[in-house]
């Protein structure tokens, strides 16, 4: 008899459109089991972002893992949410909502903690997509517990381009600077950081990619016209009806490694400061301050095996 090789996972999100696609692509990879997903604030508010997670396990078709309610708030910044990205609701405003599943009991924070204490050392990956709120708080609880975790992969920072929210931040690390510094200098034994600049240029879904998408299926579907919002912003900003997909660039780059072009470990720090560059993930790409790397920072994709990775796991 073969024992379960499935690799487990536990997912953090903000849910907003892109992340949907995401989690969609992580439930139907046959090759990983989803322990959970937790909870955080960022792209909206987090009760909209279960809502929105809820809502894509139902369409996703695959397995029903548990959803937990984790930080609603961040650890010192306000709030302040992508709507103009994502909709008010974060899913491109259709008026979905999720039919039968409900959150699960207890705090996002704590479960995670419980199924790394019950784990092995590094049998648990943990993938975040949102702001890194229940990360720090997990690991300013329970360090040694969240050092279990095997590789912990971010959808954060701007990689070696410009910021998406300030001209020096990207999102998840902006909304949430404090959180993301405590996460880089935890000693984290395998951290990557799959920054901004990963799902632009070549690796963004261009039109017909995108009607391959929409066409090849009802999730398909699903996943391209959540994301209206965002093509509309693309429209004005590149001319045309293309998708960059952080997220999904993130997941790829988590769960099916091949498709990592770029990436290299570096000495890296947040920037918390009160300024234009707060948020900023200061690189050490050339070793001034001579101090061992912290954290593997993805900065490019193979566009064509990510996008198969996308149109395989999505069925289309
Ligand atoms: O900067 C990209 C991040 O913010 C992603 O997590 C995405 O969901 C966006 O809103
Ligand atoms: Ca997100």
């Amino acid at each position: 008899m073969t024992g379960d090789t499935r690799k487990k996972l536990i997912i953090d999100t903000d849910c907003g459109s892109d992340d949907a696609m995401a989690i969609a692509m992580a439930l139907r990879d046959p090759a990983y089991e989803i322990l959970m997903f937790t909870i955080v604030s960022g792209n909206v508010e987090a009760g909209q972002a279960a809502r929105n997670t809820l809502l894509t396990i139902e369409r996703a078709g695959s397995c029903e893992p548990p959803v937990y309610m984790g930080a609603r708030n961040m650890l010192l910044k306000e709030l302040a949410f992508a709507y103009e990205t994502h909709g008010q609701d974060g899913m491109g405003d259709l008026g979905l909502a999720p039919e039968r599943l409900r959150l699960g009991e207890g705090h996002g924070v704590w479960r995670m903690l419980e199924a790394l204490r019950d784990s092995g050392e590094g049998e648990i990956d943990i993938i975040t997509l949102g702001p890194l709120t229940n990360l720090a708080l997990a690991l300013r609880l329970e360090p040694e517990t969240v050092k279990k975790a095997g590789r912990v992969v971010v959808m954060g920072g701007a990689g070696f381009g410009g910021g998406n929210v300030t001209a020096a931040a990207e999102f998840n690390i902006w909304q949430d600077g404090e959180a993301a510094k405590i996460v880089m200098e935890a000693g984290l034994k395998n951290l990557m950081l799959v920054g901004w600049d990963a799902c632009l240029g070549e690796s963004m879904l261009m039109p017909e990619e995108i009607q391959r998408i929409r066409n090849g299926s009802e999730l398909g579907k699903f996943v391209v016209d959540i994301n209206r919002v965002l093509m509309g912003l693309n429209r004005e900003r590149f001319g045309m009806d293309c998708l960059d997909m952080a997220d999904p660039a993130a997941m790829a780059a988590a769960l099916h490694p091949a498709c990592i072009r770029e990436c290299e470990k570096y000495w890296c720090e947040v920037d918390v400061s009160c300024g234009p560059g707060y948020g900023n993930v200061l690189i050490d790409r050339y070793g001034f301050s001579g101090k061992e790397p912290n954290a593997w920072i993805c900065s490019g994709l193979w566009p064509e095996r990510y996008k198969e990775y996308i149109f395989r796991t999505l069925g289309v």
